[in-house]
């Protein structure tokens, strides 16, 4: 496993992050001890999560994935040192006016709950999930800021953010003189690249911000499973994600596809671990935050730590994917 170091922060972290969004939706509690065991073991120090996942799967009540990671660090005795943690706020979590967003009054007791349920005593990488319109940027900060103090965070990031409201975030922290977000968690990978190339990619690189992206296989459209003309895998995550339905009407998904297939049988590896090694070779990236069910999905993934592409498959792959 390599490391890299995120962003101004001094942490280390292995440059494949597990996710942990499936955790109690898509895959099983023993499956996601069998993937964190496997995980850890490779060598990833670095996992991300949110206070909202699995809200959605039926029978959540949101808060599952952090509960399942704190409770799997205690039983394998874990250091707390040795596992550099990210959680996110910003989803609805309770009923009220408070109950969802980044308002002082609902990261107060957010922070609390995601602490208790991963125990804890320190977040590392705490994010705003998404930005809130309904709140100032400078509220935000300033709750962020004060958490760094107290030592319930150590860093803070922010995710789905665009250009501008990463840039008023930054300059926001450097007026009042708040911590500044030292991570970006956007949207990224070889089908879906404009997003963050275009403008984030810049600010990103010019403000030495901590970039982890988030679905670098596009849910699984990118391992391969998808095919033309044939239909969605049983139980597959696409069989309930329209954009990943839509991709296999559209020539321009389906011809990247079929660019990435021969580039990763030339290469002798799947086309999950290419599709990882062309985003690992984007000096920009920290750390691409992976998404497993079950640990022959991890073993794919973790094939690509320490690749990068050759200059002429990076080419070939930059312009098929060109549009995206
Ligand atoms: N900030 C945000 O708004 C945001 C949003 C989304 C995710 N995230 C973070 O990013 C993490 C990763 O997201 P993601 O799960 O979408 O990542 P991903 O790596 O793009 O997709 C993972 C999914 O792809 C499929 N897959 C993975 N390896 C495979 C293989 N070798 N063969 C076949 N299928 C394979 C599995 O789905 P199936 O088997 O079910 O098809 C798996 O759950 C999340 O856990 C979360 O921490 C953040």
């Amino acid at each position: 496993m390599n490391y890299r170091i995120l962003g101004c922060t001094n942490l280390r972290v292995s440059e494949l992050c597990l996710g942990a969004m499936t955790f109690r939706w898509t895959s099983t509690e023993d499956e996601a001890y069998q993937v964190m065991d496997a995980a850890f073991a490779a060598g990833i120090n670095f996992f991300d999560t949110a206070d909202v996942y699995s809200r959605w799967a039926p029978g959540n009540p949101g808060g599952v994935a952090e509960e399942i990671i704190g409770a799997w660090l205690k039983r394998r005795g874990i250091p707390r040192d040795q596992i550099i943690l990210a959680t996110k706020v910003r989803g609805r979590m309770w009923d009220g006016p408070d109950g969802e967003g980044l308002s002082r009054a609902h990261i107060l007791r957010a922070v609390e709950d995601s602490l208790r349920r991963m125990q804890i005593e320190y977040i590392d990488l705490y994010q705003s999930h998404a930005p809130d319109e309904n709140t100032p940027q400078a509220e935000t900060l300033r709750v962020f800021d004060d958490l760094i103090k107290q030592g319930k965070a150590r860093f803070i990031g922010c995710s789905n953010f665009n250009a501008t409201q990463l840039r008023e975030a930054l300059d926001t922290s450097a007026q009042i003189q708040l911590a500044r977000y030292d991570t970006l968690q956007p949207h990224y990978n070889l089908i879906w690249r404009g997003e963050f190339e275009n403008e984030l990619q810049a600010v990103c690189a010019r403000e030495n911000i901590g970039v982890i992206p988030y679905s670098p296989l596009q849910g699984g459209f990118l391992t391969g499973k998808y095919k033309r003309g044939q239909p969605i895998p049983a139980k597959a995550r696409g069989a309930n994600n329209d954009r990943i339905k839509q991709w296999l009407h559209d020539e321009r998904a389906l011809h990247l596809l079929d660019a990435l297939q021969p580039v990763s049988a030339q290469r002798g590896e799947s086309m999950t671990t290419t599709a990882l090694a062309w985003m690992l070779t984007n000096p920009v990236v920290s750390s691409a935050i992976i998404g497993a069910n079950n640990v022959a999905q991890l073993n794919e993934s973790l094939a690509a730590a320490g690749k990068t592409l050759r200059a002429a498959e990076k080419e070939l792959l930059d312009s098929v994917s060109e549009w995206s």
